[in-house]
């Protein structure tokens, strides 16, 4: 009997489109797998100060960092705020590639 492996998708949308999707690369952050999956998330900083890579957390898990960076709050996490560019995600991960409204 052989056990299957098993694959989490991170996938990226704007609204209802599908844009793109990779396999989940284990510690990797959520602009680096949209990278692999050939998705724009706009960066400036890449170190979570400035919000520019914010995005949508559609469904699964995506760290939030501890301390808070600049470029989030907790009414912004409450609405499915992340940061792409510190972002980890976990398991399978629906984004939306725009931040909030
Ligand atoms: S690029 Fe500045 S917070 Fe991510």
């Amino acid at each position: 009997m052989s056990e299957k492996k098993e694959v989490s998708l991170v996938r990226f949308f704007r609204g209802a489109n599908l844009l793109g999707q990779t396999i989940l690369q284990e510690g990797k952050t959520v602009v680096e797998h949209s990278y692999l999956a050939e998705v724009d998330i706009p960066t400036n900083c890449t170190s979570g100060n400035c919000g520019a890579c914010m995005v949508t957390l559609l469904s699964g898990e995506v760290s939030v960092p501890e301390p808070m960076p600049p470029g989030l709050d907790e009414d912004f996490i409450a609405d499915g705020a992340r940061l792409g560019c510190i972002g980890i995600p976990k398991g399978d991960v629906d984004i939306d590639i725009l931040p909030p409204l």
